[in-house]
C-alpha cells in the first residue's frame, strides 16, 4: 500500500489547475445506461471511483474508451444486471445505476452498500421513490432485487436531502411514463450538472438547482458529449492548503460561484481570496487566522465534504472553533489523527471543538477516508518535521495526483510505492 512522506514548512507558490468533479463524474456514467447510444464526458478525473464505475459498466455489458481525460461509453446491450457487493463495496456511488437499470430495462440486482468509515449510508430513500415509481423491490442475501414493468411518474418528497438519491430518482423518472415532480431535492452543483447531461441527451427537466424538480418521461435518450464541472472540493481542499502556509497561489478551472459557502468561511477567518475571472482563484497564506464556528449543512450551505480540511485550518487560528457535522453520523474519524500531529480537539456529539494556536509536529499517521486523508496531507505541509500518511488508496479515490500538484507548488512531498 502506498504511502505520501511531507516535510512540513515549505511555502507554497505557483499554479495549480483542478480536474474534473468526481462526484459530478460518476453520476454521469452511470446515466449512459440510459441511452444505447454513445456518451462523451470531457474533463474526467483519472481518480479511482471513476475506474470503479467503468468497471461496473463494462460489468453490465457496456464498453469504454479513455483517453487522456476523456471517456467514450456505449451501452447498447446489457450482459447482466447485477452490481456485485465487490465493487458496490469498495464505492457506495455504484448504487446509481439502480434507477438507470430500471428505468431502462426494468430490472437490477444492487448489492446494498453497507456503511463506511464516515457513517452508516443507508439507501431507504433512494429505494421508497423508486417503490413509489412503481418499482418493485425486495432485500435477499444483501442484494436489491428490484424489478419495474415501466415506471409511472408520480410526486415524491424526499424526508431528507440526499445527492444521491435525488440523483437516481431524477435518472430513473427521466424514462418513466408521464410526469414525475421531486421535492426536497438536493440542489449541489453534482445534481445540476448531471441534470444538465440528461437534457443533452433529450431529458426535460425543468427546476435544476431549486429543491423541485419536474421530469416529464420520454421514450428514450439519445448520446451527447458533456464538459464535466470542476471539483469544487479539491479547489477547496488547495484553498485551505493556501491559507495555510500559500503566499500566492493561484488555483485554475475552478467555479467560484460554486464554492461560496467555503470562499465565505475562509475569508471571515483572515484569509485573502481573490477572485481573478470567471474560473480562477488566488490565495494567499495568513499567519494571523481567525478562529470561525462552522456547521455543515447540505448546498448552498458549508459542504460536509469540506469538514476535515476546515479543521486543520482552525487548528492554526487564534482561538476556538467550534466545528458542527450535521451530515454524517461519523465524520470525525480524521481528528484521532490530526491529535498525533498535536492538535488540540475535542469531540462532543456532533460537534468537534478545535482549540487553535497548536504548532503541529510530523508523525505517522493512517488515512481513514477520503476527505480524512486530504485534511492529514494538509497537516503535514505545516508540521514541524516529517509526516507519513498510510492507507492512501482513500485519497486516490477521490483526488487526482494531488502529491504532484502540491509539490510543483514548492511542497517537500511524495509518494512511497508500497509493496504490492
Ligand atoms: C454524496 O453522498 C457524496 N457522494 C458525498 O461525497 C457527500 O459527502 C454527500 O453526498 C453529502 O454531500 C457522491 O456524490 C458520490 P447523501 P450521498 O445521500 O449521496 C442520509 C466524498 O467525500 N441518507 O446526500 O451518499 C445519509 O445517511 C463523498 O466525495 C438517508 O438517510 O450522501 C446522510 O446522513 C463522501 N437515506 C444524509 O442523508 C438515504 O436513502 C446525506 O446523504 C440516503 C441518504
Amino acid at each position: 500500500m502506498d504511502k505520501i512522506w511531507i516535510k512540513g514548512g515549505q511555502i507554497l507558490r505557483g499554479k495549480v489547475k483542478i480536474s474534473g468533479a468526481k462526484n459530478a463524474v460518476l453520476p454521469a456514467i452511470a446515466a449512459s445506461l440510459l441511452t444505447h447510444e454513445e456518451i462523451i464526458l470531457k474533463n474526467v478525473p483519472l481518480v479511482q471511483d471513476v475506474f470503479t464505475m467503468l468497471t461496473l459498466i463494462k460489468e453490465l455489458g457496456g464498453r469504454y474508451k479513455l483517453n487522456d481525460h476523456e471517456i467514450s461509453i456505449k451501452v447498447e446491450n446489457i450482459q447482466s444486471f447485477e452490481a456485485p457487493y465487490e465493487l458496490v463495496k469498495t464505492m457506495r456511488a455504484s448504487i446509481l445505476v439502480l434507477g438507470p437499470l430500471l428505468a431502462r430495462y426494468g430490472e437490477a440486482v444492487v448489492a446494498l452498500p453497507g456503511g463506511c468509515a464516515i457513517g452508516s449510508r443507508p439507501i431507504d430513500l433512494h429505494m421508497q421513490g423508486l417503490e413509489k415509481l412503481g418499482a418493485k423491490l425486495k432485500l435477499e442475501h444483501g442484494y436489491i432485487k428490484a424489478k419495474a414493468k415501466k415506471l409511472k411518474g408520480t410526486e415524491i418528497e424526499f424526508s431528507k436531502v440526499t445527492v444521491t438519491g435525488t440523483e437516481n430518482l431524477i435518472m430513473a423518472a427521466c424514462l418513466a411514463k408521464g410526469e414525475t415532480v421531486l421535492k426536497n431535492c438536493a440542489k449541489e452543483p453534482e445534481v445540476v450538472d448531471l441534470c444538465n447531461l440528461l437534457i443533452s441527451m433529450g431529458a426535460k427537466i425543468e427546476g435544476v438547482g431549486t429543491d423541485t424538480v419536474r421530469i416529464r418521461g420520454v421514450e428514450e435518450l439519445k448520446g451527447t458529449t458533456h464538459y464535466v464541472i470542476p471539483d469544487r472540493i479539491e479547489a477547496g481542499t488547495f484553498l485551505v492548503a493556501g491559507g495555510l502556509i500559500g503566499d500566492e497561489i493561484i488555483i485554475e478551472n475552478v467555479y467560484p460561484h460554486h464554492l461560496d459557502a467555503v470562499i465565505e468561511k475562509i475569508r471571515f477567518a483572515g484569509i485573502n481570496i481573490e477572485k481573478i475571472d470567471s474560473k480562477t482563484l488566488k490565495v494567499n497564506g495568513n499567519s494571523n487566522i481567525r478562529s470561525q464556528d462552522v456547521t455543515t449543512s447540505p448546498y448552498p450551505g458549508f459542504p460536509t465534504d469540506m469538514q476535515a480540511q476546515f479543521m486543520v485550518l482552525m487548528t492554526q487560528a487564534n482561538g476556538i472553533s467550534i466545528i458542527t457535522e450535521t451530515i454524517f453520523d461519523r465524520r470525525f474519524l480524521h481528528v484521532n489523527e490530526l491529535l498525533r500531529l498535536g492538535a488540540d480537539i475535542r469531540v462532543i456529539g456532533d460537534k468537534a471543538i478545535v482549540k487553535g494556536g497548536t504548532p503541529l509536529s510530523g508523525a505517522e499517521v493512517v488515512a481513514t477516508d477520503l476527505r480524512a486523508s486530504a485534511s492529514l496531507v494538509l497537516a503535514g505541509l505545516i508540521a514541524d518535521g516529517e509526516t507519513v500518511v498510510s492507507q492512501i488508496h482513500h485519497l486516490d479515490r477521490g483526488y487526482e495526483r494531488i502529491e504532484e500538484k502540491l509539490a510543483q507548488l514548492g511542497a517537500k512531498i511524495k509518494r512511497i510505492k508500497g509493496e504490492e
